[in-house]
């Protein structure tokens, strides 16, 4: 087929980290958190980071966030040095950082507020981003009259309202309960779908890591190395059929053992 000379073309990155590390200075001592870690991510890709607490996932993100530097090598976006605030993404953090005084209209709104939207159209944008989530009917609730589990729904559309093309998302749904946790990944996952994003989730839950992903990211204890790495193998939208799952969880749970064992050293 004609097609064929196209797709002998590999397609370029949309993230690429290439030997960057980043030390910590903080009262006199420093903290290496990076050691020449280098991977790319795909165009369309899940890719979940995962590896011992304090190894240096989330700095991962803030470098690709642009919210602080590498001390070597590069972390480029689209072919592009990251050497500010990247605009192309959406970060969600654990803390879901709602303003209790304002409604989920106006708490979805706030970043074309500061955008200086004008509040006809940004009113618009946060009910549809809204709907989107779930909350249809909740626009003008507070955020403590809502459960857990919908305080993230909010804080996701807050993060999708400008559109960005990736999304770093750090153990956003850690304080769920297991429940909630459960109904939101599916979720999470078939809205990253429908938008066509691409995602790089931090997760301390080897589960969610394989039912979410395409690809998971394994780290040493700190300074991250970049130790392992596995592909999900996924049948459309579905995740792994179940005793593959289990056999992928047991990987990932023996790379990681020798990592954990060190943390209490
Ligand atoms: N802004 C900062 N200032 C000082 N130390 C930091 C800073 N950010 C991270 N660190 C340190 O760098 C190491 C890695 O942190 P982090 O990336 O948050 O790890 P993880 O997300 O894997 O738990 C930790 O020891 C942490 O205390
Ligand atoms: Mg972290």
């Amino acid at each position: 087929m004609s097609t064929a000379v196209t797709s002998l073309a590999p397609a370029a990155p949309l993230l690429n980290l290439l030997g960057v590390s980043k030390a910590f200075e903080a009262k006199g001592d420093t903290t290496q958190a990076l050691d020449d870690v280098s991977f790319s991510v795909q165009r369309g890709q899940f890719v979940s980071l995962i590896g011992p607490s304090g190894c240096g996932k989330s700095t991962i993100l803030n470098l690709t966030a642009g919210l602080m530097a590498a001390d070597e090598g590069e972390v480029a976006f689209d072919g592009r040095t990251v050497g500010g605030p990247n605009r192309r993404v959406g970060y969600m953090t654990q803390d879901d950082a709602l303003f209790g005084w304002r409604n989920l209209l106006d708490n979805v709104a706030l970043p074309l507020e500061i955008q200086r939207i004008a509040k006809p159209q940004r009113h618009a944008r946060a009910a549809e981003m809204l709907a989107r989530v779930g909350l249809a009917g909740f626009e003008r609730h507070y955020p403590n009259q809502l459960s857990g589990g919908m305080r993230k729904r909010v804080s996701l559309a807050r993060t999708l309202i400008y559109s960005p093309e990736f999304l770093l998302l750090d153990e956003p749904l850690g304080a769920l309960d297991a429940q909630t946790r459960l109904v939101m990944q599916l979720e999470l996952r078939r809205l990253v779908d429908a938008l066509g994003l691409t995602v790089m989730l931090v997760t301390h839950d080897l589960h969610e890591a394989i039912t979410l992903s395409d690809r998971i990211l394994v780290f040493s204890k700190r300074p991250a190395q970049l130790i392992h790495e596995l592909q999900v193998p996924r049948t459309g939208d579905q995740p792994p059929a179940q005793d593959v799952q289990t056999a992928l969880y047991a990987q990932l749970w023996q790379w990681l053992t020798p990592e954990q064992e060190h943390i209490h050293d």
